[in-house]
């Protein structure tokens, strides 16, 4: 079985980020564009807030996931903090997405005491909700033609994980 190591990812990511999220099942399923800019994610990547924590996972040395949290910045949000994900492609269904969010949880439930997590996903987008309902979030309802995708709107649901009740 092929190793997944995950790490913090660093600026010299941002091509491996940009190539994962050029990627059409990793765009549709986020809110990323098709032909993202590599100046961009370079930009983005340089500049990573302080309370915003960026991650990779390589499968055989190369980068074909990331994940980017963001810790809510409100004085009285500070135990609530939301995510986003995505893997090539080529790579999905293979572990790199548990991996990521096994990683995810031990900081924020061990390391940073986040109370609540929380996220967007499409209703359609069966393999993400299974994957985060195997780590106990939950769906809390649905907003109605939320983002625009591929010429219609599609819905998401809103869901959370609270570490009190897990
Ligand atoms: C959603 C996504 C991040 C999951 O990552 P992944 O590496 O494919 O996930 P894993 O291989 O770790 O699978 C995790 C779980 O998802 C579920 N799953 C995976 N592929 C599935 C499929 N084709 N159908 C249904 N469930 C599926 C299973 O529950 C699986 O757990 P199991 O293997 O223990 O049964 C990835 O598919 C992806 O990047 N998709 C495009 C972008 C996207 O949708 N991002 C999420 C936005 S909210």
């Amino acid at each position: 079985m092929d190793k997944i190591q995950v790490r913090h990812s660093e600026p010299d990511d941002a091509s491996a980020i940009r190539d994962i999220y050029a990627c059409k099942n990793a765009y549709s399923g986020t809110l990323q564009l098709p032909n993202p800019s590599g100046k961009g994610w370079a930009d983005r990547m340089a500049n990573v807030p302080a309370n915003v924590y960026s991650f990779v996972a390589e499968m055989n040395g190369e980068v074909v996931g990331n994940l980017g949290f963001e810790v809510c910045s409100n004085a009285r949000r500070r135990h609530a903090g939301s995510f986003g994900m995505g893997v090539k492609d080529d790579y999905q269904g293979k572990g790199v997405g548990s991996a990521l969010l096994t990683s995810l949880i031990d900081l924020t439930d061990n390391w940073l005491n986040i109370m609540r997590l929380e996220l967007t996903v499409y209703t359609d987008n069966h393999s993400a909700i299974a994957l985060y309902e195997k780590f106990g979030f939950v769906i809390e309802g649905e907003s109605k033609a939320f983002a625009f995708r591929n010429g219609q709107y599609v819905n998401v649901y809103h869901m959370a994980r609270l570490n009190i009740l897990t």
